[in-house]
C-alpha cells in the first residue's frame, strides 16, 4: 500500500483497515518538514489506537555532508564498501552541452 503518511485522513484510514497496530517507522521523520511531520505523529498516534506501539529510529545528524561521510567511516585513503554501493546510486550531474543544445533546438528552416 503506497500512501502519504502525513496526508489528513491516512491514520482513520489504516486503523479502519487494519485495527490497533504496532508501528515501525525508519528515517522518515528527518525529511519532513516540521509541519508534516507533527502530521505524521498525529497520523501514527491514530493508527496505534490503545493498545499499539510506535518504534521510532530517526537520524539526529548535525555535521555537513563531508562530515557524515568521515561518520560513515570514509575517510581520503578508503570509503567502506557498502558506503561505495549507496553513493554509485545517486543522481549524478549529466550532460547537457553546445552538442545537445543543438540537437534539440534545431534551426528554423531557412536560416
Ligand atoms: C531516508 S528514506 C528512509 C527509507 C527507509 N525507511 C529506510 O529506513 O531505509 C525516507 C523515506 O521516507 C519516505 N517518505 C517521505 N515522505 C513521506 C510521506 N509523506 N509519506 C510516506 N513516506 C514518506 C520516502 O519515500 C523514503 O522512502
Amino acid at each position: 500500500m503506497v500512501m502519504d503518511a502525513t496526508k489528513a485522513g491516512a491514520g482513520d484510514y489504516l486503523l479502519e483497515r487494519m485495527g490497533p497496530a504496532n508501528v515501525f517507522v525508519r528515517g522518515v521523520s528527518h525529511v519532513l518538514k516540521p509541519g508534516k511531520q507533527a502530521c505524521l505523529a498525529a497520523n501514527l498516534r491514530t493508527v496505534i489506537g490503545n493498545s499499539g506501539r510506535v518504534f521510532l529510529a530517526e537520524t539526529n545528524f548535525r555535521g555537513n555532508s563531508l562530515a557524515y561521510l568521515d561518520h560513515l567511516g570514509a575517510t581520503r585513503q578508503s570509503v567502506p564498501g557498502q558506503l561505495q554501493r549507496a553513493l554509485k546510486n545517486l543522481p549524478r550531474p549529466g550532460h547537457f552541452g553546445a552538442r545537445e543544445r543543438h540537437r534539440i533546438f534545431t534551426a528554423p528552416p531557412g536560416s
